[in-house]
């Protein structure tokens, strides 16, 4: 059976500078990248607010239920795109 997998980027962004944020590393540009690579997978991608995790952003949460990645870099979108391809399959295996 399909199951539905989507990557949420954490995309938000504090007006100062007190606490990092994921929208102040580069997120959104991560967000962008990551929907052209998603596509083909039958994957999708979405923004989300803070995870709570906002000093080791650029932070992406799988779900349902999925693990979170944390530093992700345009240099990583691929090796992240595999691991939901996985993470999808895994959900899809019968019991
Ligand atoms: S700002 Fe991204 S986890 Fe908090």
């Amino acid at each position: 059976m399909n199951k539905t997998v989507t990557l949420l980027v954490c995309v938000n962004q504090r007006l100062t500078d007190q606490k990092p944020s994921c929208g102040a590393s580069g997120s959104k540009a991560l967000l962008a990248a990551l929907k052209p690579l998603v596509k083909e997978h039958g994957l999708n991608v979405g923004p989300i607010s803070c995870l709570g995790l906002c000093e080791k952003g650029p932070n992406v949460r799988l779900v349902p239920a999925g693990p979170v990645f944390h530093h992700v870099t345009p240099e990583k979108l691929n090796a992240l795109v595999v691991k939901a391809v996985e993470f999808k399959e895994n959900l899809e295996k019968p019991d």
